[in-house]
Formats: C-alpha cells, sequence, structure tokens
C-alpha cells in the first residue's frame, strides 16, 4: 500500500504543474475573483491521520457541497417524507435544468441538482426564520467538522443574491405545483447563504468523516445519522453527486462524491477516508477538472475505487 501523505504531496505536486485547469465559474460575479492557479486536498483516514498538501487551509466556497449537509439535516428533521417532495433518481441534465419539473409535477428528480436543493432548503425552514435555518445548517457543520471558524461569504452570498434568475424560476415554479411550504424569498435567502458558506479543505474531511464510517465520526465515536441513512446520502451521492458527469465520474473515480461550482469535491471512499480536493476550475458539466483528475489519480494509486 503507497503511503497516503506521500501519494497526497505527489498529486499536488503534479496538479500544481498541469496547464489545463478548466473554466471558473463566472454565472456568480464573486466566484470570478477566485485564481484558478489554486489546488488544495486533504484526505483523513479511517484512524483519523489527516494528509493534507497545497492550498489545502486557503477557504474556498462549497456552493453544491453543501447540499450534502442539507440533506442529511432535512432527513433528520422530516425522515423519509421529504422523498415525497424531492426524488432520488440521476437528473442526465444540467444542475441548473428546469425541463423535468413541468413534466413531474414540480417534484425535482433529486435532492443535489439546484430545483431539488431549493426543496431540501425549505424543508429545513419548515416554519422558522431564515436567520434560525442558517444557524442550523452552519452549527452542523462546525460541529461535525469539530472547527468553529466556519462562515458564510457575505460577498458570494449577496452576489448570487443580486444574480440568482434561474434559481428564482426554479423555485416559483416549484411554488406553483405546491411542492415549496415556504416564501420563496425565505428558502432562496437560506439557499444562497448556504451556497456561499466557506470552507477549506481540511475542514470538509473532517466535516465528511460520518459518511465514512456508517454514520459515525470514528475519532469521538458520535453517531451523527444512522448507518442505513449514510449507506443511502452516499448512493445518491455517487448517482447525482456530479449531475450530467455523475457516469463519468463514477466511472473514472469510483466513489460516492459532490461537487460544487467554487471548484470543491467531497469524496468518500467507505471505511478508508473522507476526501475534500479544490481547484476552482470547471469541466464542460460545473464539476472541478482538477478537482476530477486528482481524484482520480488518488483512487487508483490507493486502490480505493468501491467497483
Ligand atoms: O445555485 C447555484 O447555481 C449555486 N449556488 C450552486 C451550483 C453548484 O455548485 C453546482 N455544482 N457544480
Amino acid at each position: 500500500m503507497p503511503d497516503l501523505d506521500q501519494t497526497v504531496r505527489d498529486i499536488a505536486e503534479e496538479m500544481r504543474a498541469r496547464p489545463d485547469r478548466g473554466e471558473v465559474a463566472t454565472y456568480i460575479p464573486e466566484l470570478a475573483n477566485v485564481d484558478p492557479g489554486a489546488f488544495g486536498i486533504a484526505v483523513v483516514d479511517a484512524e483519523g491521520h489527516v494528509a493534507a498538501a497545497g492550498d489545502c487551509d486557503m477557504a474556498f466556497s462549497i456552493q453544491s457541497i453543501s447540499k450534502v449537509f442539507t440533506l442529511t439535516l432535512a432527513l433528520g428533521k422530516i425522515g423519509d417524507r421529504l422523498w415525497r417532495r424531492v426524488g432520488r433518481e440521476p437528473s442526465g441534465s444540467a444542475f441548473n435544468s428546469i425541463v423535468q419539473l413541468e413534466a413531474e409535477h414540480g417534484i425535482p428528480r433529486n435532492p443535489f441538482i439546484n430545483a431539488g436543493a431549493i426543496a431540501v432548503t425549505d424543508a429545513i425552514l419548515s416554519g422558522h426564520q431564515p436567520r434560525e435555518a442558517l444557524g442550523e445548517i452552519l452549527r452542523f457543520l462546525q460541529f461535525i467538522a469539530e472547527d468553529p471558524n466556519i462562515s458564510i461569504d457575505e460577498k458570494v452570498a449577496a452576489s448570487e443574491q443580486r444574480t440568482g434568475f434561474r434559481n428564482r424560476a426554479l423555485a416559483n415554479y416549484m411554488m406553483a405545483f405546491d411542492v415549496l411550504e415556504n416564501p420563496v424569498d425565505y428558502t432562496l435567502g437560506v439557499y444562497f447563504h448556504h451556497c456561499a458558506i466557506a470552507m477549506t479543505c481540511r475542514q470538509l474531511a473532517m466535516a465528511g468523516r460520518f459518511l465514512m464510517h456508517g454514520g459515525r465520526n470514528p475519532s469521538t465515536g458520535f453517531s451523527v445519522v444512522s448507518p442505513e441513512r449514510a449507506r443511502r446520502i452516499n448512493a445518491v451521492m455517487l448517482t447525482c453527486g456530479h449531475y450530467d458527469g455523475s457516469g463519468e465520474f463514477a466511472y473514472r473515480v469510483g466513489l460516492p462524491g459532490k461537487s460544487g461550482v467554487g471548484g470543491g469535491i467531497l469524496a468518500v471512499a467507505p471505511r478508508k477516508a473522507s476526501i475534500a480536493v479544490w481547484s476552482p476550475g470547471l469541466d464542460a458539466s460545473g464539476n472541478s477538472h482538477l478537482g476530477r483528475i486528482a481524484l482520480e489519480m488518488l483512487t487508483q494509486r490507493m486502490g480505493w475505487s468501491i467497483f
């Protein structure tokens, strides 16, 4: 078995030197200011050892990776009733697509496409004030990452709030089918802000630990979700975590993973590791170009693919 620390350092070095970096997202203007040359990686193994390299301690916008944690919270809150409002099938379309909603009664295909994540956020709100729901999401992340130093990048939130016309369309469309229960502005406000949470690779890999260990944080022994729920969240990550690039990600990396347009990816190697990578340049599906390549190298070198 190759040495994990050395493997992680090697990958960071190889990624730093690559000229092909993808395109930084610009549809949220604030994200366009990020350095495309950045690359970070952090891996927490089953013994709690952290192997990290590159820009692993630089905070970035987690964007859609937040949807793993909001799904976990919403399931904790309303249980399997959540699946009446959102499906769990891959969409085969872009993350911000609206086309399926009309034919499918306003029920989004899965909790990770934007429409689905907005429905999940609405379930977390369930009548509370947006500020309370956001506080709950942040506290949950700080708790599972064991790090109080996780916050919302207000500039990114405001930037998306100003330009999020598609998300507004999705939310209003779902409202017309009674899929949402709270005022659209409340739900979107919470959604934009949880997407704007900033975390480092190290914090994100720590936060993902419960998914590699049957729902339990391996170092504290504290149970975050049941083993059955952890297994199911991983299944949705594998099939839907990279939108219309989910098949390619499973084919190349072979792990459940969730990407964000900030260029981060959280991946889970069951019983072996929780992994976070970050490189801001994206591929055509809106997933981190070098992040995916780095994960492919890591799983190949460590023999971590689930297949
Ligand atoms: O709603 C949006 O478009 C963004 N806040 C999140 C999208 C995203 O991260 C898609 N991931 N690749």
